[in-house]
């Protein structure tokens, strides 16, 4: 009910205005009475991944809180896990606007963010001065002007920097809106991030004495050929586990609505089947082996339930939670 106001208020607004409106006051009135407008208590029911407790499955994905800043805010609304970035070594400013877009008739978003961000050393900043104690992804990934050969110098500076502030990281190659990011998705380019990341994620490990396991976020567009190419790159990697999917190119379902020419990844109901066939494919060419993070298009308790019935053990809402509000979250847990 309150949300179903919320939303009609901010959807007379600009998207990206919106969100930055609903995330300052979020982060603003976290941890006050105010945040009771908010909160809500959903039901435990735990679940372990990559020897990680967390207290539900659902969890929020990557982008909606880019630095850090609403963490507790978005702990209040009872997630099970929340993964805060992209973040990028050095600040940037992304995409000049308007570069999110509401496709309301497809419960979609299109957006050509671009990383923007206020860096890693203010993400761990805020991280720090969160309260929060449940489970935190960090997502990271290259800072725009860095040449895809240097890539991996970005992604291990980040690592570095959030290693002991996360329960687990998150290797973002599938924005398609940092150019040439998703080449690092195939091939010889691929098997070299990857095996470097390990490695330096297991030189971290021994140095903190502290386990943080490595997610890579795929494209919900790879062929079949390259889903099996990148599961045997990250089986042979020892990778930690998948996160399938991020936002499509792909413009099929939305043609003949308004913004469907944007540039940028679409997002939200259209990309959902995409998703879930990414998903089902991995869980079947690793034989259940490598743990899978489900999100595109989780609109509904039934969404998610597809997602988890295609070999997904935990699950992410970015454009559904947009569209439906926090009662999306208590929603899907429930069901499960
Ligand atoms: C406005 C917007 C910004 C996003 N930014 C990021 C990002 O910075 N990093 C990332 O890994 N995914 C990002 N995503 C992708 C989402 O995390 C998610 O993978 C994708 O939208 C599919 O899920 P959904 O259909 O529930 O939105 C973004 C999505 C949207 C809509």
């Amino acid at each position: 009910m309150f949300y179903d106001l919320t939303r009609k208020l901010l959807f007379t607004q600009d998207a990206e205005w919106s969100h930055d409106f609903t995330l300052n006051n979020l982060k603003r009135f976290a941890n006050t009475p105010i945040e009771n407008m908010w909160r809500q208590s959903v039901e435990a029911k735990p679940r372990e991944v990559c020897g990680i407790e967390f207290k539900n499955p659902v969890g929020l994905a990557a982008g909606l809180d880019k630095n850090a800043e609403c963490i507790d805010a978005f702990s209040a609304m009872g997630f099970g896990f929340i993964e805060v970035g992209t973040v990028t070594p050095k600040p940037q400013d992304g995409n000049p606007k308007p570069r999110m877009f509401r496709l309301p008739e497809a419960n979609a978003i299109i957006n050509r963010m671009g990383f923007n961000n206020h860096g890693v050393d203010a993400l761990v900043s805020n991280v720090k001065q969160a309260k929060y104690n449940g489970v935190l992804g960090i997502n990271i990934g290259k800072n725009k002007d860095t040449p895809n050969e240097k890539g991996k110098d970005d992604y291990i500076t980040c690592m570095r920097k959030v290693f002991t502030y996360a329960d687990y990281i998150t290797v973002n190659i599938s924005s398609p809106n940092t150019p040439g990011l998703r080449d690092l998705q195939y091939g010889e380019a691929l098997d070299e991030l990857l095996s470097s990341l390990k490695n330096e994620q297991l030189d971290l490990i021994n140095h903190h004495n502290k386990q943080v396991p490595l997610f890579v976020k795929i494209a919900p567009d790879l062929d079949d050929i390259q889903v099996e190419q990148v599961t045997s790159s990250l089986i042979e990697n020892n990778i930690d586990g998948v996160i399938a999917t991020n936002t499509t190119l792909d413009r099929s379902d939305v043609q003949h609505l308004q913004y469907a020419n944007e540039a940028g990844g679409l997002s939200g109901a259209p990309v959902k089947e995409k998703s879930t066939n990414v998903i089902q494919k991995i869980n079947q060419l690793s034989n259940g082996s490598l743990p899978i993070i489900g999100v595109g298009g989780i609109d509904s308790d039934h969404a998610a339930q597809e997602k988890i019935a295609a070999g997904a053990s935990l699950v992410q809402v970015y454009t559904g939670f947009i569209y439906k509000g926090p009662n999306l979250i208590k929603q899907i847990v429930n069901s499960l």
